[in-house]
């Protein structure tokens, strides 16, 4: 909707048009209102399809969760905060993230209706090429940073930052998508007050915490040590989760690798981990000040000084910060 130029009279057909753009804008959508095209991504409590808003033709990326699941599995919650994080990231507008046009329900099931990625997942194109090259690893990783510097600056901590949840748009510019693990770090310094966060309890479902039976919840290979030890998760858990990312570009491969997640776990703890022959140096000092086994110890969080002296490594000398999002992005070679 159009405010008229000072002194303009709005003709009624005009005035007409303007109210049913404006009513289509606020109006609640429907499951009927899209026509489902396929399955994008599965997690463990929805399912991402591509569809099509039949009224724009636009392509979106809708998460369905079905309800009865959420609440047998007592997730309404975090389902609430998933949908609240989206929106807080909605209002301050950043190119770097999936966005949440709209939310709508049926009698059984939730939407979210997302910025579909039209590249998918950055995961396969780092398997295709086998590696990326140090050029390549400092654009993606660079707006890895630029994301993260932003959502940690709202007090947002992604929790599960992992090439399966980075992905890439038309032009091959990141998108990271799910908040399903996301929480404010206000809300995780309450938790940490008292006995209620010795066991992680009230916070069950946080990756690689498993404090119920044995289930653990998340990517193993991304989780930070301080995840493991149950101590109550920073913004620097990912930061190192960064740290796992940029070795993985340049390796192809993610640091901490063994037969089982537990063992993967063993190796986590104790940073057991090496760099295969070649390695950019470069690299491997800004990897080993982001796997820091001490949070408050990894380059980028507020105890070392915040984002200015992450964005100042070696590494990244040269890019040019400022317009990363505009630039064309390196080839994938
Ligand atoms: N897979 C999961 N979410 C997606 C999205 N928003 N776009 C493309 N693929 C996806």
């Amino acid at each position: 909707v159009t405010a008229p130029a000072s002194g303009e009279q709005l003709s009624e057909s005009a005035l007409s048009e303007q109210l049913k753009t404006a009513a289509a804008a606020a109006a609640k959508r429907t499951p009927n209102d899209f026509i489902f095209e396929r399955v994008l991504g599965e997690g463990s409590f929805s399912t991402v399809y591509l569809a099509r808003d039949i009224h724009t033709s636009k392509q979106y990326a809708i998460k369905v969760c079905e309800k009865l699941h959420i609440k047998r599995e007592k997730k309404e919650m975090s389902i609430k905060r998933e949908k609240e994080i989206m929106q807080l990231i909605g209002l301050y507008p950043n190119p770097f993230f999936v966005k949440l046009f709209c939310t709508f329900h049926d009698h059984s099931r939730l939407y979210f209706v997302m910025t579909y990625a039209k590249n998918g997942e950055i995961l396969p194109y780092i398997h295709k090429v086998g590696c990326f090259d140090a050029e390549c690893t400092k654009f993606y990783g660079g707006e890895v940073v630029l994301a993260l510097e932003y959502l940690h600056k709202l007090g947002i901590i992604h929790r599960d930052l992992k090439p399966e949840n980075i992905l890439l748009d038309e032009r091959m510019h990141i998108l990271i998508t799910d908040f399903g693990s996301a929480k404010m770090e206000a809300d995780q310094e309450r938790s940490t007050e008292g006995a209620a966060a010795v066991a992680g309890a009230g916070d069950e479902e946080a990756p690689g915490m498993r404090p119920r039976k044995n289930s653990f919840v998340g990517t193993a290979d991304y989780v930070s040590p301080e995840l493991l030890t149950n101590k109550p998760a920073k913004k620097s858990v990912d930061l190192w989760a960064l740290g796992c990312l940029i070795y993985q570009l340049l390796a192809g491969l993610p640091p901490f690798r063994a037969p089982n997640e537990y063992l993967i776990f063993q190796r986590i703890v104790k940073l057991e981990y090496s760099f295969p022959d070649g390695f950019n140096p470069t690299a491997k000092d800004l990897v080993h000040k982001l796997l820091e086994k001490d949070g408050s110890k990894r380059l980028g969080c507020d105890e070392m000084g915040g984002y200015g002296p992450l964005k100042a490594h070696p590494f990244f000398e040269g890019l040019d910060w400022e317009n990363l999002h505009t630039v064309k992005p390196p080839p994938i070679t």
